[in-house]
């Protein structure tokens, strides 16, 4: 099964959009609920970065049988260096953004620690892909 959803940047009222959606396909399948929780929060955390960091982008999700796989594509404009995004407090975020509640720097973070593994490439100018992987028994 594969689904595609649009990110708007700057949209802060439907990001959240893509992960409650995956959430009501992953209970339809009667998935464990931590499967799901950490499908969601990471997907919800990903979501959130590219409405806060980049200017639009799109949510990739492939269900396979024991693995789900989410991509999330953007415009904008990018990450210089990942290793330091990568760092637990490291954040850009905007005053704005900080006033809303984002930009403790734990988002990237919280996707890896949710995930059976992420993979963060960007091109400064041009964009981010974030891909990440949730396994699950049966
Ligand atoms: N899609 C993106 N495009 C550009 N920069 C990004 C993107 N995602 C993350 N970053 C950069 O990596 C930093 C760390 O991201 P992370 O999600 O960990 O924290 P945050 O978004 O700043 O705060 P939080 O997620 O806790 O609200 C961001 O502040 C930003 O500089
Ligand atoms: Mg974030």
């Amino acid at each position: 099964m594969r689904f595609l959803y649009k990110i708007e940047g700057g949209n802060f009222a439907k990001a959240g959009h893509a992960s409650s959606e995956v959430k009501k396909v992953l209970k339809e399948l009667n998935l464990d609920a931590k499967v799901i929780k950490r499908t969601v929060i990471a997907l919800y955390e990903a979501e959130v970065n590219v409405a806060a960091h980049a200017y639009s982008g799109e949510v990739r999700v492939e269900i396979e049988k024991g693995r789900i796989r989410v991509e999330v594509l953007d415009e904008g404009p990018g990450i210089a260096d990942i290793e330091q995004a990568m760092q637990v407090g490291f954040s850009t975020a905007s005053e704005k953004v900080r006033q809303m509640g984002f930009g403790a720097g734990m988002g990237l973070p919280n996707i890896k620690k949710n995930s059976n593994g992420m993979t963060l490439t960007s091109t400064p100018g041009k964009g981010t892909r974030l891909e990440f992987i949730i396994e699950y028994g049966n």
